[in-house]
C-alpha cells in the first residue's frame, strides 16, 4: 500500500472512504438507541457514546461485508452492535482500571462514578442485545455471545498474571485473544455469515479478524511507550506501570543481555515507593537496547502479514483493498 493509497483511503477521523455513507448509518443506528428515562442514566450513556472513536470494528463489519458479497442493512447493524459492545467494554474497563481520561475526555467513571459507568455498560450491551435479535439471526447472537465471554475471560486472564515477572507469551496470546482479537474476528465472522458464505470460507475471514486484532494489540502496546499522551488521549507508560508486560516488555526481557537486571528495575517500578522518572528513563534505556519497540514493530508487521494472507481466496473488490489498507492503518496508526 503506498502512502498516497493510504492517505486516500483514511479520511481525517480515519474512517475509509468505501463505506463512509455506511459508517454514517451505522453512528446513527447507535445514537437512535433507545435511551432510558432516568436522565442521570440518559446523560451517562449519551457522552458515551457522542465522543467518536476510530469505529475500527464497524468499519471490519462493512469493509467485509463489501469484500465478502454486498453490504447490507445486517451489516450496518451488526456494526452498530460490535461499536456498542466496544463501547460497554470500555466503560467497565475504565471503572476496573480507575481510569479518567478516554479520547482525550474524562470518562464516563470520571464524570458520574463508577455505579453509572458499570450500569451505562450495561444498558449499552442490552441495546446490543436488543439490535441483534431484530436481525432474527440466531447465529450472529452466538458469535456476539461468545465474544462477551471472550472480553471476561480475556480481562480476568489479564488481572491474574498482573505484577507477574514471569509472565509468558502463553498469557499474554491468551488475554489479547479474549481482550482484542476476539471482538475483530467476530464482526469478520459476523459479516461473512450474513452474506451466507460455505462455513471454510467464514472461519478463513474470521482468521483475518483475528491476527488484525493481536496486531492491533501489539500495535497500542507500542503506543503505550511512544505516543505523546495528546495524541493518544490516555497516559503513557501506563501499562507497565499496571504491572502489565505488554508486547513491548516480553520483548525486551527476551532479548535483554541483563534479563535479570530488567526484571529487577520493572519490579522496582512496580514498587510505588520506588517509581521515579529517573528509574524510567533506565527502563527505557534497557528497552531501547535490546531493540523492543523494533521488534514489536516486527511482530505486528508479521501479523499484518498473516492477516491479509487470509483475504487471498476473496475476489478483488475495492473492499477488499479497504481491507488491506485497514491492516495497513492499523500497523501506521500513531494513536
Ligand atoms: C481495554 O483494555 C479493554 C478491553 C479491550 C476489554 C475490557 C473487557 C472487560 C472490562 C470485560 C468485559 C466487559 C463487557 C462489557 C463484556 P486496556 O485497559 O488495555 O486499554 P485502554 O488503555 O484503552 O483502557
Ligand atoms: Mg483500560
Amino acid at each position: 500500500v503506498t502512502p498516497s493509497r493510504l492517505a486516500q483511503a483514511v479520511d481525517s477521523q480515519h474512517i475509509f472512504g468505501q463505506v463512509s455513507q455506511e459508517l454514517r448509518a451505522v453512528e446513527q443506528s447507535i445514537r437512535h438507541i433507545t435511551l432510558p428515562e432516568v436522565s442521570l442514566l440518559a446523560e451517562a450513556l449519551m457522552s458515551a457514546v457522542s465522543t467518536p472513536g476510530k469505529l475500527m470494528r464497524p468499519s471490519l463489519v462493512l469493509l467485509s461485508g463489501g469484500a465478502t458479497g454486498t453490504i447490507q442493512a445486517a451489516h450496518i447493524e451488526a456494526g452498530a452492535v460490535a461499536e456498542l459492545i466496544h463501547l460497554a467494554t470500555l466503560l467497565h474497563d475504565d471503572v476496573l482500571d480507575d481510569a479518567d481520561l478516554r479520547r482525550g475526555q474524562p470518562t464516563v467513571k470520571a464524570a458520574f462514578g463508577n455505579q453509572i459507568a458499570i450500569l451505562s455498560g450495561d444498558y449499552l450491551l442490552a441495546q446490543a442485545s436488543l439490535k441483534l435479535s431484530q436481525l432474527n439471526n440466531c447465529r450472529l447472537v452466538s458469535i456476539f455471545s461468545i465474544v462477551l465471554g471472550a472480553l471476561c475471560a480475556g480481562e480476568v486472564q489479564q488481572a491474574v498474571t498482573a505484577y507477574n515477572i514471569e509472565a509468558s507469551w502463553e498469557n499474554y496470546y491468551k488475554k489479547s485473544n479474549g481482550k482484542t482479537a476476539a471482538l475483530f474476528a467476530a464482526c469478520c465472522e459476523a459479516a461473512a455469515v450474513i452474506n451466507q458464505l460455505a462455513e471454510h470460507e467464514v472461519q478463513q475471514h474470521r482468521l483475518y479478524g483475528e491476527k488484525l486484532g493481536l496486531a492491533f494489540q501489539v500495535i497500542d502496546d507500542l503506543l503505550d511507550y511512544t505516543a505523546k499522551q495528546s495524541d493518544f488521549g490516555k497516559p503513557v507508560l501506563d501499562d507497565l506501570k499496571n504491572g502489565l508486560l505488554n508486547a513491548p516488555a516480553l520483548l525486551a526481557l527476551e532479548y535483554s543481555p541483563n534479563r535479570q537486571g530488567l526484571q529487577e528495575l520493572i519490579q522496582r517500578l512496580w514498587k510505588a515507593e520506588g517509581a521515579s522518572e529517573d528509574l524510567e528513563a533506565l527502563i527505557l534505556d534497557q528497552f531501547q537496547s535490546s531493540h523492543a519497540f523494533e521488534k514489536t514493530k516486527q511482530l505486528a508487521e508479521n501479523l499484518i502479514q498473516e492477516a491479509c494472507d487470509c483475504l487471498s481466496p476473496l475476489p478483488h473488490s475495492p473492499y477488499k483493498t479497504g481491507l488491506q489498507d485497514l491492516a495497513q492503518y492499523v500497523l501506521e496508526r500513531s494513536y
